[in-house]
């Protein structure tokens, strides 16, 4: 990737050194498969990329970007995730200003919110803190304990309340829409326990992340405020134009993150770097743009109807998470933009190496030629694990002893990425120099760009979400929400289910 074009100032340029996410898609290609190895009928099914097609699929990419150019700045076509990198110093300021008092305060910080609203903030927690960030001692964590609560399980929420002692906690309720159902759940179950703690001052212990004018959130918390003037409810505003699964990079994600004293102006810089790849006009030059294409080359043309992501750093984990809600989300789409019915898509499963090595890399070794498999490395761990010697006379366990756990992982992640090519699966390395603020902004930046630019390919709109809308619907009409009677006439005449197939 060149960076030498469009560069942006950074904050700190020792960090932009070295430091730069590469992503390699060597093995999606013909060249790295040893077409003799295969017969005919084998290698049509390995189906790897030509350049020829890169060639061939040129001006449909260049199309694409002047479209995606001509949505930059527009609110209303979703694309204003962009500019979060560039116009945020303001509201940094306000959230490290916030941050500092919170981390003088509280014990505990939970995030109430699902989907786009709590992956990024789980997926960058883990990546940038401590794995153990909780068992530490409060002196060694650089901020109160971190909990986020994506799921409306009962047993999850009194388990929460088990722990936690709501009056030193504070509650981060982030939704977009201040209307989604989970979240709104789970506010009237803290409102409540916080009512009877603090009584009517419950608001001091809630911070809101939401649109600054739609959404019933934004309304309660604007009405408590002129009703109470001692525990105002603090607000944050997720911009215009910034949809859920590209919000990290928005208050959604900073102020989670600047609790736990990330360095949220890095990651802003990071994405700031990556930006500044993906304007490269050169798009055989442009990461997000290639592999945007390479991706759309291989669910159209190659039928790989499946992508597993796979980092091998336990750091990285949750980003197969945010990044399966972001490539399912956006690309999963029946209609075109023109609405021509497509049934579009690339189903994401996530993966962690080393460990489903000894799950699921059989699968991927011996079974259908249906995936690509995208590997995450990281360059070099925060730390070092030697593995000391020992057991001599068993030499199967003693040749272990004198390397390190960096050693084996990065081994074995060499030799799942051989041995995947060897039996002609297309798989594709991007790469962290090492996982800190700069990479990660660069990373979540790259992941989002290439579902744009892979979306604008499909001809599909990347950034709605119909198909969870009927469900959404039937959930209002069981809960007995008014105006969802019709919905729920309708669900319960729909064909009873037959008592011969329940076992
Ligand atoms: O990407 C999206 O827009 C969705 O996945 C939302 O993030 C998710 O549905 C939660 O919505 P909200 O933030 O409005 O509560």
């Amino acid at each position: 990737m060149d960076a030498s074009k469009n560069q942006q100032p950074y904050l700190n340029p020792d960090w932009q050194h070295g430091m730069q996410v590469q992503y390699d898609y060597n093995n999606l290609m013909e060249r790295s498969f040893d077409a003799e190895s295969f017969d005919k009928k084998l290698a049509k099914r390995v189906a790897p990329i030509t350049e020829k097609e890169i060639e061939a699929h040129m001006p449909e990419l260049c199309r694409a970007k002047s479209r995606l150019d001509k949505k930059l700045g527009k609110p209303s076509r979703m694309m204003s995730w962009t500019t979060l990198p560039y116009h945020q110093d303001k509201v940094c300021g306000e959230i490290l200003k916030y941050a500092d008092t919170v981390k003088a305060k509280f014990e505990n910080f939970v995030v109430l919110g699902i989907g786009g609203s709590a992956l990024g903030p789980i997926a960058v927690h883990q990546a940038l803190r401590h794995l153990h960030y909780n068992e530490l001692p409060a002196d060694r964590r650089g901020g109160p304990k971190f909990y986020v609560e994506d799921n409306i399980d009962p047993e999850r929420m009194n388990a929460l309340l088990d722990v936690i002692d709501v009056q030193k906690t504070l509650f981060n309720v982030i939704t977009k829409s201040g209307s989604t159902s989970e979240t709104m759940a789970q506010f009237l179950i803290i409102t409540e326990a916080l009512k009877k703690a603090l009584g009517e001052d419950w608001g001091k212990n809630i911070v809101v992340t939401t649109d600054k004018k739609n959404g019933n959130l934004i309304r309660i918390a604007h009405q408590y405020n002129k009703n109470h003037q001692s525990g105002r409810i603090k607000i944050f505003y997720i911009p215009d134009g910034v949809g859920g699964r590209f919000s990290e990079l928005s208050p959604v994600g900073l102020l989670p993150a600047a609790v736990c004293s990330i360095d949220i102006r890095q990651m802003l810089a990071g994405a700031r770097h990556m930006d500044s790849l993906c304007k490269n006009t050169d798009l055989k030059k442009n990461p997000a743009y290639m592999a945007g294409l390479l991706m759309y080359i291989a669910i159209r043309k190659k039928n790989k109807n499946i992508q597993v992501v796979m980092p091998y750093a336990d750091s990285l984990k949750y980003f197969a998470d945010w990044h399966a809600q972001l490539w399912a989300e956006s690309l999963g789409k029946k209609y075109t933009i023109r609405g021509r019915e497509v049934y579009a898509g690339q189903t994401p499963v996530k993966a962690l190496g080393v460990t489903d090595q000894h799950s699921q890399v059989q699968l991927y070794t011996e079974g259908p030629f249906d995936k690509v498999i995208t590997f995450i490395k990281v360059g070099s761990f925060r730390n070092q694990c030697p593995i000391p010697h020992g057991f001599g006379d068993i030499p199967d366990v003693s040749f272990l002893g004198g390397h390190t756990l960096n050693e084996l992982l990065g081994s074995e992640l060499a030799a799942t990425e051989y041995a995947l090519t060897k039996s002609g699966k297309l798989n594709q390395t991007i790469t962290l120099p090492e996982v800190n603020e700069f990479t990660i902004g660069q990373l979540m930046y790259f992941f989002m760009m290439q579902t744009a630019v892979c979306g604008e390919l499909m001809y599909i709109d990347a950034f709605d979400q119909p198909g969870v809308e009927e469900g959404k619907n039937a959930t209002y009409a069981l809960m007995g929400k008014p105006g969802y009677e019709d919905k729920k006439r309708e669900l319960d005449s729909a064909p009873s289910k037959l008592d011969s197939y329940i076992l």
